[in-house]
């Protein structure tokens, strides 16, 4: 094994050094849905078969005659073990869904990823590996990324090849049609077990761009639209920062180091991390031309999880929309009281805020802050790395309980937003943007998400005009039953 290859495999959270026992967190007393909020819901284990196709309803409205093709999504499903609950959100094993829409018609379908992290612990009928949040049990060997890979955050299709996306090991393919798992992906044989970032970044004609990252070390993948690696480089960062987003222009990738650092790398790995507000938000501008042709830009100190989409005017000025919070609480914690049916309302600090950042090509960044709380940053694929207006997201957090109630589209070119608030009893999750048949502009586009329908305990899928958001919806789709929250989706 060569050793940047080495150097990634033993970074990924915290390898070969499984600890000791009490990997999770065992309540007092309720297991299942007793005695529980209705929100929670949202945390409660998928069955373990997932779920077979089976026909959603129209609840209202009327599917869009042009929308046809596959809603992929991905998202922690087990987060329960008996009375042993998962110790942070990002830990649950991955279960992805297929929403196939055909002729106004919707089927659901989902399935776990048969990892082995899975196959064991479904086995042992308990939490064993470690994590992100979690400890790990000593019996459980680990040997490589992939031993502890939860292939439970996003998702992406190429060239027709689904794959489930984690961010510290391989991503795993898996049958697109029934959501069978083939294995873990491997792009150049030397690359074998390299991570494989949940947030690859698609250029306009179909090129595929992401990242592995493993402490200071950050290798780039470039992937031809039909599938080949077409070059893998590698930057230096400088730090440890936890990187599970990024972004990228047309020439430019954009690396974003947040002061948010883990120097150790033993599980569980999200006690490992530091805040070191010092260092501020430095950001690594790379060419993707030339891999060593790289600057540096500077901004305030902030934590991030997720970006819209970056672009350049024509005197190199970049700017990218963030979703960025003051201090990293809400990774700490990861969700973990939620899991156990408890909740308290955040402090401003812990919401994340809509903003653009504005790199000059001298001199510091900027932040313009919109005051817009929310997560979940998507924007129209036609326009990545385009200077582009809209950016749609999940937004208006709850009082009374975690997850948002609306869906936002802001437009940066007027500065308004277009909202729809569904209240409190549906939990909004992330809505993508699909490109209506025959059009070329931004606002020409649905979006399509899934919301939790708490009042009648199902799950929904949600069409949205970009263009009219606070009409409402043109369609709600639902199923006879309800699923867990997820993460992220793809449309294919
Ligand atoms: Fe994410």
């Amino acid at each position: 094994m060569d050793l940047s290859r080495r150097h990634f495999l033993e970074a990924g959270f915290g390898l070969g050094v499984a600890g000791s026992l009490g990997a999770c967190v065992s309540p007092g007393s309720a297991s299942g849905a007793a005695g529980m909020p209705d929100w929670h819901l949202g945390y409660q284990n998928a069955p373990p078969a997932g779920f077979d196709p089976s026909p959603m309803r129209l609840a209202f409205g009327a599917v869009p005659a042009d929308l046809k093709g596959s809603f992929y999504r991905n998202g922690p499903a087990q987060m329960q073990y008996g009375d042993q609950y998962a110790s942070h959100w990002f830990d649950g094993d991955g279960l992805i869904h297929r929403i196939a829409i055909e002729d106004g018609q919707a089927v659901h379908q989902a399935r776990f990823v048969e990892t082995k992290k899975r196959r064991e612990e479904q086995a042992a009928g308990k939490f064993l590996s470690p994590g992100f949040g979690t400890l790990g049990d000593e019996s459980y060997s680990v040997e490589g990324p992939d031993d502890v890979n939860a292939a439970n955050t996003s998702v992406l299709v190429v060239n027709g090849e689904l794959l489930a996306l984690w961010e510290a090991g391989s991503a795993f393919a898996m049958d697109a049609e029934t959501l069978e798992t083939r294995g873990p992906k491997t792009w150049r044989e030397d690359l074998k077990g390299m991570p494989f970032l949940a947030h690859p970044k698609v250029e306009p004609d179909g090129r595929v761009w992401n990242l592995a990252v493993g402490g200071d070390r950050v290798g780039i993948y470039r992937i031809a639209k039909t599938g080949e690696l077409e070059d893998f480089g590698m930057v230096n960062i400088g730090r440890a920062a936890y990187i599970h987003d990024w972004t990228m222009t047309a020439r430019h990738l954009i690396i974003l180091v947040q002061p948010w650092i883990n120097e150790n790398l033993r599980p569980p790995v999200v006690a490992g991390f530091e805040w070191q507000p010092q260092h501020g938000l430095q950001m690594l501008i790379v060419d993707k031309d030339d891999f060593s042709n790289q600057r540096w830009a500077q901004a305030p100190a902030r934590m991030f999880f997720h970006t819209g989409s970056a672009w350049e005017e024509s005197d190199g000025t970049i700017k990218f929309d963030v979703v960025l919070y003051r201090e990293p609480v809400l990774g700490v914690g990861g969700g973990a009281a939620e899991i156990r049916g408890e909740w308290t309302e955040r402090s401003a600090n812990e919401k994340g805020i809509l903003t653009q950042i504005v790199i000059p090509v001298q001199g510091d960044a900027k932040l313009i802050e919109t005051g817009i709380m929310g997560e979940f940053p998507q924007v129209d694929p036609r326009y990545r790395g385009q200077s582009r207006r809209l950016t749609a997201l999940c937004t208006a957090p709850s009082r009374q309980r975690p997850g948002q109630t609306a869906l936002t589209v802001h437009d940066w070119g007027s500065g308004q937003s277009d909202t729809f608030n569904f209240g409190e009893s549906r939990m909004v999750e992330e809505f993508l943007f699909v490109p209506k048949s025959g059009s070329s502009k931004e606002s020409e586009s649905w979006l399509i998400g899934t919301v939790l329908n708490l009042k009648s305990e199902v799950s929904e899928v949600c069409v949205f005009d970009a263009a009219r958001v606070s009409d409402g919806p043109v369609c709600i789709l639902q199923a006879d039953y309800s699923w867990p929250l997820g993460f992220h989706g793809t449309w294919a």
